[in-house]
Order: structure tokens, then sequence, then C-alpha cells
């Protein structure tokens, strides 16, 4: 292996999943990324703390911009049949006549930044420097699924049947770029959508939402719900009229969903415990900088968080890592978003079961490098912890939680340090720090996850250029990389052109 074939986007033949969807490739030369928000400009840093002014009495998303509140059965299927009924004509727009109005929707989140970023802050606790890439890549999925939308009409042989409706139920910890990649996803592929967003997240969802409307998203086409009960979620997702379920969470919501519904058509991106191997021969500095950032970036409630570090052979002993990693952590400001220097937001919710064990509980022959603190009487604000001598199969080890804690493991090899992120039953991201391409690709061969990276750190994908999803236990269903060239393919199913007279 050699450098030169590190592209995540085609997977070695053993990170092929087992998939069921015509591939197709769709060439993206139109689209390009938008950038982030530039810091380092005092006018940027000037509007950043025009937004966080606004956030402790921010009431985005209070007024006009409300999910319907679904109370009963009845109410529910009626939005569900409402949502087919007009999705019909969505889907028999033209692909190029979709573009134009999900590339419109793309501007008007763009438009919209400031104000997602205050609804993020003030809902979510996220900081600006979280939230600005997370909006940047919500006009990403705008404008790169607009033009895959223009690619399906064009495949030869065989026309593309979007589904007719798509329920989404995004996570909140990205609550603005997963539930708008999800829904413009759907809408791109030319079926409807019914989205939930995450109870924690109402209002993210809602001015992103908001946003499509306004870009000429039919309401019917795309309608927002929230459920007054849990027994109207397991009858929205088992309407025999849903035939696809875009779900971003845990596994064990994953098996949930398809207990109310044995042929669910499920597109699932599930739970993540990742892992950083570095090896002696990586920059040591780097790798400390990448591994603290992938760690506690957004409070460590990144699915694609690193929550294990593996050191292999010498690096376990290095001093110079070892002080880098610990300067890095401590040095960490940890405050609510608020307060523009805060570097470490809160956690969603006060800290409890699997989490608060791994905040303050210690396993057998493990010690703290830094031990968190819980820093007010909330219960979601904690300084960053790390903890050493995680053992093999121990229960940090194997365990996925959503905070800011790390363990660091070590192994002997680099062939070890790969079992050990192995043994973990989901795969959805992984780091290798090493400047050694034999190393490279004995990793590249070996290590299960979905998303690879190299030399930086294993969080922020970006739309094209990285294509998101998981493997293992950190997938579940039909469907490809978000972001990615074939991630419509998996919204409707492909019929042989019929013959043309
Ligand atoms: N797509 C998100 C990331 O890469 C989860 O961090």
């Amino acid at each position: 292996s050699s450098l030169e074939s590190l592209d995540n986007t085609v997977p070695p033949a053993n990170r092929q999943q087992n998939r069921s969807l015509t591939p197709v490739a769709m060439p993206h030369d139109r689209f390009k990324d938008t950038p982030d928000t530039d810091p380092s400009l005092p006018a940027n840093r000037t509007w950043g703390r025009a937004i966080l002014d606004r956030v402790p009495g921010s009431t985005l998303g209070n007024a006009s911009v409300k999910a319907a509140f679904i109370n009963d059965e009845a109410t529910l299927n009626k939005a569900i049949e409402t949502a087919v009924d007009k999705g019909k004509a969505w889907g028999a727009l033209s692909g190029d006549e979709r573009a134009a109005i999900l590339h419109r929707a793309g501007d008007a989140l763009e438009a919209r930044r400031a104000d997602l970023l205050e609804v993020m802050a003030s809902e979510t606790g996220k900081t600006i420097d979280q939230g600005d890439p997370e909006v940047s890549e919500a006009v990403d999925f705008a404008h790169y699924y607009a033009e895959s939308a223009r690619k399906l009409d064009a495949v030869d042989g065989a026309t593309f049947v979007p589904a007719k409706l798509t329920v989404v139920t995004p996570p909140w910890n990205f609550p603005v770029a997963i539930p708008a990649g999800s829904t413009l996803a759907a809408l791109a592929a030319g079926s409807a959508v019914v989205i939930k967003p995450a109870k924690q997240a109402a209002r993210s969802g809602a001015v992103m939402v908001e946003a499509l409307w306004e870009a000429g998203v039919p309401k019917d086409v795309l309608t927002m719900v929230q459920l007054g009960e849990r027994e109207l979620g397991t009858q929205l997702i088992s309407h025999p009229a849903v035939d696809r379920v875009i779900l971003t969470g845990g596994y064990e919501t994953a098996e949930l969903f398809r207990s109310f519904r044995k042929d669910l058509p499920l597109l699932a991106e599930t739970s993540g415990k990742n892992a950083i191997i570095v090896t002696p021969s990586a920059d040591l500095d780097l790798a400390a900088k990448d591994v603290a950032y992938s760690a506690f970036g957004h409070a460590g409630q990144k699915c694609s968080a690193a929550s294990l570090v593996i050191l292999v052979g010498s690096v376990a002993k290095s001093k110079r890592f070892h002080n880098q990693l610990i300067d890095g952590v401590t040095s960490l400001k940890v405050g609510y978003p608020q307060d523009p220097t805060s570097q470490m937001g809160p956690i969603i919710e006060p800290a409890n079961g699997k989490l608060l064990n791994a905040l303050t509980t210690l396993g057998e022959g493990e010690n703290w490098a830094v031990e968190p603190k819980k820093l007010d009487g909330t219960g979601k604000l904690w300084s960053p912890g790390v903890r050493y001598g995680v053992k093999r199969g121990s229960y940090f080890h194997l365990t996925e939680f959503f905070g800011p804690v790390l363990g660091v493991m070590t192994a002997d090899n680099l062939e070890e340090a790969i079992a050990i992120q192995n043994q973990i039953e989901y795969g959805l991201t992984a780091g290798l720090h090493s400047l050694n391409s034999e190393e490279l690709g004995i990793w590249l061969d070996g290590i299960q996850a979905g998303n690879l990276y190299v030399n930086r750190g294993i969080t922020g994908a970006i739309v094209q250029r990285q294509p998101f999803g998981g493997w293992k236990k950190s997938a579940v269903g039909a469907g490809t990389k978000a972001g990615g060239p074939n991630y419509l393919a998996g919204l409707g199913d492909w019929t042989p052109a019929e013959a043309t007279a």
C-alpha cells in the first residue's frame, strides 16, 4: 500500500458491505463544499458574539416554526396519507426540477446560518466552532443531493422509482446536519418525508425544516411532527405506507424499530465506539492534538468521537505524547456556549447511567490521568476525563458512552492494536496516526470500521469527500454512505427501463 491509494471513498474488498442496492456511479462535477466561517477574522468573531448574546433568551422556533403536535392515531394516519398523496406530484417532478428547489434550500440554510447556530447553542449547548461546520454540512447536503437528483434521471437502462414516503428520525447530537441530510436525500430521490426531530432538539430541526419550506418544498410533502405518545412512534414506523425509514441513533433503537415491523426498509447509522491507534512512527504532537479534539469536541457526544486511544509499543511510554495529551486536555476551557471562550460545552442531559459510570468509576487496573469533575449543579457541565490502564475486554473497552471521557489502552504491536479495536462490536470511525506506509497497509487491510482517517481527527466527515456510514453494529439495514454517490439509490427502487416504441 502507498499513501496514494488512501481514498476512503473506495473501500478495500474487506470493507465492502453486503448491500442489495444497484450501485450507480454519479460524478458530482458541479458540487463544491461550502466553507466554514473563518474565526480568525475579527468581523466573524463579532458576528459570533452577537449570536451568542441572543442565546440566553432565544425564542427561535417557538413562534412560527412548529412541528405538528400529534396526539392521536387518526391525526397521524391523516398526516401520513396526505404526505403520500401530495408526494405523488413531488415524485413526478424531473430530477432537474427537484434539484432547483434543493439548491434553493441550500441557499436558505446558508442564509439562516446565524439562526441555526443560535438555536443549536440554546437547545443543545453546542459551541459556535462546533455548530458552524455542522451548518456547512447541511448546506453541502442540499447542493450535493440536488446534483444527485439530476443524475438519477440520467442512468441508462434503468428507471428509478422513488420511495413514496420516508420517515426521518434524527438524533439530537447533530440537530441540523443529520436531519437536513436525511430529509434532503429523500426529497432529492422524489420521496415525501415525515420528519420527527429529536425531542431535545426540536427547535433546531424546526428552523432547518422552515428553511426547506421557504425554498419551495411543499409543506405537505415535508411534514414535521412531534408525537404525544410513545405508541404513536410505533404507529408511525409500522404504517404500511412508509416505505423507507432513515434512522440515526443507537443500535438498540434500530432493533426496536425492527421489532415493530419485521420487513422495515431501514437505512440506519447506529452506535459507535471508536479508537485512534498511534504507532511509534507517528508525529506524536499531531496525534495528541487530534486525539484530544476527536475525544472532546462537542463534549464527546459525536457518534464519530474517539472513545479510545490505543498506543503501540514505545508510544505507551512516551513522555512527549503523554504530556501533550494531558496538557491539551487540561487546558480545554469548559463552559456554556454563551461564553465565546468556551471550547467544550455541556452534555445534553445530566449524566446518568453508563455515562455517569464512565465519568466516576474506574475499572480494575485503571487510573485517572485527568479525573473528570462535575463543574456545577446541573449535572451537565463536566471537565474532560482521561483514564489510563483500560484492559482488553473490560467494560470501558467495549461499552459505548456518549460523553467527555477518553480511555487509553496499550498494545505491543499494530496487529494487536487492530485486534483491540475489532473486538468492539461497532465499527463506525477509526483513526491511525503513523508515518509508515507499511503500517498503513496493515491497518487498512485489517481494521473494521466504515470511515477511516489517517493522520487527522476522526470526526467531521465532509460531504462527498468522506461519505459517512458504519460497519458491523454501526449500520443496520440497507443504504450506503450519507454524502456519497450512491445514497439516493437506497431511497427508491430500480426497474429496468421500459422499451420505447
Ligand atoms: N458525520 C459526523 C462526523 O463525521 C457524525 O463527525
